[in-house]
C-alpha cells in the first residue's frame, strides 16, 4: 500500500509512519518540519520504501501528484499546541482552513479515491456540558469571541470540508477527533502536559500546574492511537463519518503531577501557577474533556493495550536516557 502522511514528522504523524514502514508499506512524509523534527523519522531514511520532502503543504507544487499516488492519506499537519495557537492565532487559521482544502480539492481531482482520515481535535467540544463528549453532541464556540478558539474553528472547518467532499466528490473520508494523545518524540515545547511534567520530574525541576489542577484530561497512548487509526481507515462502516479517537481513563492535573513525581522518584515540588502567567495572558481553559467511546469501541472494536502506568514509565526512562546521551 501507498501511503502519504502530511505533517509526517511530528508526533502522530512519525507513529503512523513507523507503523505502516514496520508492516512494509511504501510511506511518503510531507512535513515543513515547523514543529515536527525529522529526528522523529531519522531511522527510516535509508529504507527503499521511506520518502520524504521538506515542503509547505499550502505551496507545494507535487501535492496533487503524490495524492494521486496515495492509496491511504492522513492528513496530520497543522498548526497545533496551545503557545502556538495563543501566539499565532491567525496562521492557525490561515494554514489550518486551506491546507485541509487544497488536499481534499487534490484528491478530488485525481480521479482516484484514497482513504483519507483528518485530524480533527476534541477541542472541537468547547466547554461542552461536563459529561463525555459524544460526536453527536452539539458543538458551542464561546459567544465572547476570543482568538483562544481558532484552533477549535479550524478543525471545525476542516470537518465541514471533509463531510463536504465526502458527499461530493465521494471520497472516503473519515474525522478524528483526537483527545489528549501522548507517548514517545511528544515535545512539551508547546504546551503538551505529559512530556512537561516528565522533562521536569527527572530534572528535578518543579512540576508547574497550571490553574488549581483540578481540570481532568484522558491520555491515549499513541502506539493505541495510530493501531485504531488503521483499524477505522479498513471499516467502510466509518466512512464520512466523525470518531473520538483517545482513552476515557480521566485524571486531574494534580493527581497527573503526582503520579509522575512518584513514579520517577522525583524529588520536585508541585507548584501552580495561574494561567496568565503560562500563556501570558488570561486563558479560559477546558475544565473537563473526557470522550464518549461508544463509537470507537463499535468501528474498531479495538482494546488499548497501554495504561497510563506503562506510558509514563515508558517517558521517564526515555528522558533518563536523552539526559544521560546530553
Ligand atoms: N497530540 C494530540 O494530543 C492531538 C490532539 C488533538 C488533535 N491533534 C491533531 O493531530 C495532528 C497531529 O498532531 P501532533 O500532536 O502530531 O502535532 P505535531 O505538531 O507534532 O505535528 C504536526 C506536524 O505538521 C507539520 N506542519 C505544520 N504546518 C505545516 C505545513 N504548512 N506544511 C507541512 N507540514 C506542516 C509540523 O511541522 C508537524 O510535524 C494535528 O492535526 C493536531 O491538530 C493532536
Amino acid at each position: 500500500m501507498h501511503v502519504l502522511i502530511t505533517g509526517g514528522c511530528g508526533f502522530i504523524g512519525s507513529h503512523i509512519a513507523e507503523y505502516h514502514m514496520d508492516k512494509g508499506d511504501v510511506v511518503h512524509l510531507i512535513d515543513d518540519l515547523s514543529t515536527g523534527n525529522f529526528d522523529n523519522v531519522e531511522q527510516f531514511k535509508d529504507r527503499p520504501n521511506f520518502r520524504f520532502n521538506q515542503v509547505d503543504i499550502l505551496t507545494w507544487p507535487e501535492l496533487e501528484r503524490t495524492v494521486a499516488w496515495a492509496d491511504r492519506i492522513y492528513h496530520m499537519a497543522a498548526v497545533v499546541g496551545v503557545y502556538r495557537v495563543m501566539a499565532e492565532p491567525i496562521k492557525v487559521l490561515s494554514t489550518n482552513i486551506p491546507g485541509c482544502e487544497r488536499l481534499l480539492r487534490a484528491a478530488a481531482n485525481s480521479g482516484w479515491k484514497p482513504r483519507i482520515l483528518i485530524a480533527s481535535s476534541s477541542e472541537v467540544y468547547g466547554q461542552g456540558q461536563g459529561q463525555a463528549f459524544a460526536e453527536t453532541d452539539n458543538i458551542i464556540i464561546e459567544s465572547a469571541a476570543h482568538y483562544r478558539w481558532n484552533y477549535a474553528i479550524s478543525k471545525i472547518a476542516d470537518e465541514a470540508f471533509g463531510l463536504s467532499y465526502a458527499q461530493s466528490a465521494h471520497l472516503p473520508i473519515t474525522l478524528i477527533r483526537f483527545f489528549n494523545t501522548v507517548g514517545p518524540r511528544q515535545s512539551g515545547r508547546y504546551g503538551m502536559v505529559l512530556p512537561r511534567f516528565v522533562e521536569q520530574a527527572v530534572a528535578n525541576q518543579p512540576l508547574t500546574v497550571y490553574g488549581d489542577g483540578e481540570q481532568t484530561r484522558c491520555f491515549c497512548d499513541v502506539r493505541d492511537t495510530v493501531q485504531a487509526l488503521d483499524r477505522l481507515a479498513n471499516s467502510q462502516e466509518s466512512i464520512q463519518e466523525i470518531v473520538n479517537v483517545g482513552n476515557d481513563r480521566e485524571i486531574s492535573m494534580n493527581e497527573l503531577a503526582q503520579m509522575v513525581k512518584t513514579m520517577s522518584n522525583s524529588k520536585s515540588e508541585i507548584v501552580h501557577i495561574p494561567y496568565e502567567e503560562a500563556y501570558g495572558e488570561v486563558f479560559l481553559d477546558i475544565q473537563r474533556r473526557k470522550p464518549n467511546l461508544e463509537k470507537f469501541y463499535r468501528l474498531t472494536g479495538y482494546h488499548h493495550q497501554w495504561s497510563l502506568e506503562a506510558t509514563i514509565t515508558d517517558l521517564i526512562e526515555l528522558a533518563r536516557r536523552k539526559i544521560k546521551q546530553s
